[in-house]
């Protein structure tokens, strides 16, 4: 596509790298392991929000062998906060893996890198170009929007025909050496460079490239069909006390917060009332929370009350228990209810 200007063009993206990038924690290393964990948080999760978790990560888990002789719900409390759990489970499913099927040798091969849990083709490329210089391209929503652009590329970015000729750009492009870095500066240069909205063509090192800027057509790309509408949800959740604890549940594996803790929450508030035995005026509401997940914008209504009697017999299931105020932060809540905490932490109950 590019042909013969093709090499001048890494150059040119390449010395921008070097001279722009910006100096983040796993860009200082080629460590798999490492680097494994930083495209992992990544997935899903923005730089600024990703750093100070994969510093704590890396100090309490420096090495491969490290995360393996952890328990996961270790793990876990280190991850909670950030989000997508799956995550955490499939890094730490992963690393067992390494150690017993392969040694404790991370492949340097993507297909190999690709069998490991929650490793998917973005990710393997990631790991193979960055901590062994491997030829494996990578595409993610910034690498698509440079591409898009650079090559105007005028086919629907949603369909999977589009992503895969996407791919295959991604590959070509590739220099023979450098491919980490030459990524990295993919992604640096849609990060900051090439926005969503009013991309900073003026200073982008690639420009004289770009078919989309020729055309002064930059907002064009990439093309996607239709959003998908957000859609609003209310949720309840409770602060149930009793006699200076409070009642806390344990999601059940398969569900979305599989593993984590969370105070008992509905998706109405006259369930809530039902599943405790508590009339409408026993309720005190403390808090909002709002968060978004997917395509839903979530508020959270945080009611307060006391436990009435019966309740004290009637939950008795494994997956509940009443924990002293103080011990709350012993536990992994999702972010959400992690403000609930950090609310009743604040005002001392
Ligand atoms: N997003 C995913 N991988 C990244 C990396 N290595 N640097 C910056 N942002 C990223």
């Amino acid at each position: 596509m590019l042909s013969r200007s093709q090499s001048k063009f890494q150059q040119d993206l390449l010395k921008w790298y070097g001279k722009n990038a910006r100096d983040l924690p796993w860009r200082r290393t080629k460590d798999p392991y490492k680097i494994w964990v930083s495209e992992i948080m990544l997935q899903q999760t923005q730089v600024d929000t990703v750093i100070p978790y994969y510093l704590k990560w890396l100090e309490r888990f420096p090495t491969l062998k490290s995360l393996t002789t952890a328990p996961l719900d270790d793990a876990m409390k280190l991850w909670a906060g950030l989000g997508y759990y799956r995550r955490v489970r499939m890094l730490h499913e992963g690393a067992q893996y390494v150690l017993e099927e392969l040694g404790g040798k991370i492949p340097a091969d993507p297909e190999e890198l690709g069998k490991l849990p929650g490793v998917g083709r973005y990710t393997a490329g990631a790991i193979a170009s960055i901590a062994f210089d491997k030829r494996a391209p990578i595409l993610d929503g910034n690498v698509i929007r440079v591409l898009t652009r650079l090559c105007a590329v005028k086919s629907d970015v949603s369909s999977t025909r589009t992503v895969a000729k996407l791919w295959q750009l991604a590959e070509e492009l590739l220099p023979k050496k450098q491919t980490g870095d030459f990524n990295q500066a993919l992604m640096e240069l849609g990060a900051m460079v090439c926005a969503p909205d009013n991309p900073s063509c003026l200073f982008c090192p690639v420009s004289r490239y770009c078919a989309a800027y020729k055309a002064g057509q930059q907002s064009r790309y990439p093309v996607k069909a239709q959003k998908e509408q957000i859609e609003k949800k209310q949720t309840f959740a409770l602060i149930l006390r009793k006699e200076g604890k409070v009642l806390i549940q344990q999601q059940p594996e398969k569900a979305r917060w599989g593993g984590l803790w969370m105070f008992p929450y509905y998706e109405r508030r006259s369930s809530m009332l039902k599943a405790h035995g508590l009339q409408a005026n026993a309720l005190k509401r403390r808090m909002q929370v709002t968060h978004a997940f997917t395509k839903y914008r979530v508020t959270l209504d945080v009611y307060e009350a006391e436990a009435p009697a019966r309740e004290a017999q009637e939950i008795c299931e494994k997956s509940h228990k009443w924990v002293p105020l103080g011990n709350l932060k012993k536990h992994a809540f999702p972010s959400p209810h992690q403000k609930i905490v950090k609310d009743l932490e604040k005002h001392h109950g």
